[in-house]
């Protein structure tokens, strides 16, 4: 059935990956993003099949009137990534709050469809691996800024789940570590972009810490094929997914990996997170999701492995950028 769908942050690396997808499967697409890290060159490829809004989920009426146009809203419009929530707390928080109220408000009071994107970030600290869905999440003190990520995404679930409790149409997606091609070259947020970017300038690659702490990097057509499914499987209703791969990875091996792959002359240089970050930062040692609810309820699993993942963004990276 073609539907109407409204992709908030749609013009972002993943939002923009799944409005292909939609277009691709025959959905008449409208996109909301205000371009602050997202790009109207991301959209090249979908915007003659799409209506593209340059504006904010801050603006309420604005939100209002385009959820009301639709059958199906994913939200994933947000400020993202370590680097700027550290950066621009204040910012940050009211986008992903306030911003988020608006969509999943109007959402709701239309009857809409809605899909929430939120991050692996919500499990925080803990040290259970691998990390499900229902697990307890382990934050640090409020005065950290990092943590303001984690609590605000919370916030946007609980929201989700409260109005899913309420019979409503609902579900959210964590991600854990999606790469791709359209990567911001600058990195925010990516140690795949940044380190990308490191190696093809022949520039010592960074790796904070020892590099001995993990993550599951997702290449972004699986991320988008399970937030397609979750968005719009009847079975996803009312539940919260994992979206990733359960392969871990090693920043260090990460790292090899891309000088590898790039040929470049670069070496790794170790910089401490207080050196990049300052005091108020905690990273986390491992990340792993636990995929069995996504393979059960919406039969995904993640397909693309590491090696295959970081060839294909390389080539976009030196067609892109060469
Ligand atoms: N990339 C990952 O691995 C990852 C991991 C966990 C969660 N996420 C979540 O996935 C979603 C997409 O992230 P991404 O990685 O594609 O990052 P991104 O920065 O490329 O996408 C976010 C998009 O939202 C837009 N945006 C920001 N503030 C806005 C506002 N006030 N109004 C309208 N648009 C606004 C930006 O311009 C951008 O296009 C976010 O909700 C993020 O929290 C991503």
């Amino acid at each position: 059935m073609v539907m109407r769908v409204l992709v908030t942050g749609g013009a972002g690396y993943i939002g923009s990956h799944l409005v292909d997808r939609l277009v691709h499967l025959g959905h008449n697409v409208t996109v909301i993003d205000n371009l602050s890290t997202g790009s109207l060159q991301n959209l090249h490829g979908a915007q003659p099949h799409i209506e593209f809004v340059e504006g904010s989920i801050l603006d309420e009426a604005l939100v209002e009137r385009l959820v009301r146009g639709t059958d199906v809203v994913f939200h994933l419009a947000a400020a993202v990534g370590v680097g700027h929530i550290v950066e621009k707390p204040l910012a940050s928080l009211i986008t992903n709050v306030r911003g988020a109220e608006h969509v999943i408000g109007a959402a709701m009071a239309y009857d809409k469809r809605l899909l929430v994107a939120s991050t692996s970030e919500i499990y925080g600290k803990t040290k259970k691996m691998p990390m499900s869905e229902d697990d307890d999440r382990v934050l640090g003190s409020t005065t950290i800024a990092r943590w303001g990520y984690s609590t605000a995404k919370a916030i946007d679930e609980h929201l989700a789940l409260a109005h899913a409790a309420e019979g409503r149409r609902v579900s959210v997606v964590r991600y854990f570590n999606s790469y791709g091609p359209r990567l911001d070259p600058r990195g925010y947020g990516s140690v795949v972009a940044n380190l990308m970017r490191q190696a093809l300038n022949n520039e010592p690659l960074t790796v904070h810490g020892d590099g001995t702490q993990t993550r599951c990097f997702t290449y972004v057509t699986d991320t988008v094929e399970c937030t397609v499914r979750a968005g719009l499987d009847d079975g996803a209703q009312g539940l919260v997914f994992n979206v990733g791969n359960d392969r871990e990875t090693t920043i260090l091996e990460l790292a090899r990996k891309i000088i590898a792959l790039t040929g470049s002359r670069s070496d790794v240089s170790f910089v401490s997170y207080e050196a990049r970050y300052g005091k108020s930062f905690e990273d986390t040692v491992r990340r792993v999701p636990d995929v069995r609810r996504a393979r059960d309820v919406l039969n995904f699993s993640a397909r693309v492995d590491l090696d295959e993942g970081l060839q294909r963004t390389l080539t976009w990276w030196r067609e892109t950028y060469a």
